[in-house]
């Protein structure tokens, strides 16, 4: 009896013991499914992206938790971390280094959870399951062909900026963009003002990736506005006459543009110019509106993100997602859901962005 109740003890204190140990797993919680890793909060689109995963999940049955890297790989890996310590099934990731987030999912495939890049993809590396993407050779080919339709006459100096090379994004914009504008390359509608790289490489209709890197290395505003500013100045400031006057600019993103745009408004030898965009940014919806910047391809967020949790739920729930497609990373195919872009200019503004209440009017002055 009494050899019994002291097994009994020792039941209960181990049993003790393995709860204490369960709930002590670096962070003393474990009850999140979906961990979502963004690549910083000083860019709006990503800002908005997380509020769209908060409208999203407001009334979802999975507990999810979203960080921040802020532009490190480094914090970016332990933000992963912190979230396989909470337990999660499911890692959603956009990649600040599509290359240098490989070992942070890899860590993740190791704990057994499902990798779904988003937006981003990340490279060279087996342990990415899905990705959920814009389709970004067409955003690409859109900026481009907005600029073509608006060249008037030929030799239209050609002003090119691109995203950072460390995002594989950058690349497929480019891509998308120099397919369309090789041939009125070509033709003489353009020359172009600032990348001798491209100059090079202007009877190439296909560029190969160390191609597009090197035009990207040349042309890069590191997604970042400061950098823009101080590209497009440089620019400006070694141009001659003959690249000045009406000009077209190929501006990666909605942030690089308003700040490209800003310098190219001060230059009183510029007469007119078309900038591009990306996002449909709040600030460059007004700046579209005010004719400061011509367009952007709005990438409606909503499905994205809409796509993104709906794998995760399909994973949770023990399915296998569906996709339309399929992303070589460098090591592998990934499967992948892809979502089409739409143009937005002065003319749709107010239907695409506020008809469809992306966006609210009073949120704008001077729309019509
Ligand atoms: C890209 C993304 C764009 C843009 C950019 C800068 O990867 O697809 O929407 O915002 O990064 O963050």
């Amino acid at each position: 009896m009494k050899k019994f109740k002291g097994l009994t003890f020792l039941a209960i204190l181990m049993a003790f013991v393995l709860v204490v140990a369960g709930c002590n797993n670096g962070s003393g919680d474990s009850s999140v499914d979906v961990g979502i890793v963004l690549p910083t909060k000083d860019e709006p689109r990503w800002v908005q992206d997380e509020q769209r995963f908060k409208d999203a999940l407001a009334d979802s049955d999975y507990s999810t938790e979203i960080l921040f890297s802020q532009g490190s790989s480094a914090k970016e890996k332990e933000n992963v971390e912190a979230l396989l310590n909470k337990g999660i099934k499911v890692l959603i990731i956009t990649p600040h280094d599509g290359a240098a987030a490989a070992s942070a999912v890899e860590a993740a495939k190791k704990e057994g959870v499902t990798v779904i890049a988003y937006d981003r993809l990340i490279t060279d590396t087996d342990a990415v399951d899905y990705y959920v993407t814009f389709d970004s050779l067409a955003v690409g080919a859109a900026q481009a062909q907005y600029l073509v339709d608006n060249a008037n006459g030929s030799d239209v100096p050609l002003y090119l900026y691109a995203g950072a090379a460390s995002d594989n994004n950058a690349f497929l914009f480019f891509e998308g963009a120099w397919k369309v504008l090789q041939p009125k390359i070509a033709d003489g509608t353009f020359k172009i003002a600032n990348s001798s790289e491209a100059e090079a490489l202007k009877d190439s209709a296909d560029l190969s990736r160390d191609q597009l890197g090197k035009i990207i290395g040349q042309i890069t505003t590191n997604w970042d506005a400061n950098d823009a500013k101080n590209k497009a100045q440089t620019h400006l400031t070694a141009a001659k006459a003959d690249l000045k006057g009406d000009v077209s600019i190929l501006a990666p993103n909605d942030g690089t543009a308003r700040s490209i745009a800003d310098v190219f408004a001060s230059d009183s030898a510029i007469t007119k110019y078309f900038v591009t965009g990306q996002d449909a940014e709040k600030a460059s919806i007004q700046y579209i509106i005010d004719e400061q910047q011509s367009m952007t391809v709005f990438k409606d967020v909503r499905t994205l993100v809409k796509d993104a949790m709906g794998m995760a739920v399909e994973v949770l729930d023990g399915n296998t997602p569906e996709t339309t497609g399929s992303y070589d990373n460098g090591a592998v195919e990934v499967k992948a859901k892809q979502t089409n872009v739409i143009v937005v200019d002065k003319d749709n503004v107010k239907a695409e962005l506020i008809d469809s209440k992306y966006y609210e009017a009073s949120e704008f002055t001077g729309l019509e």
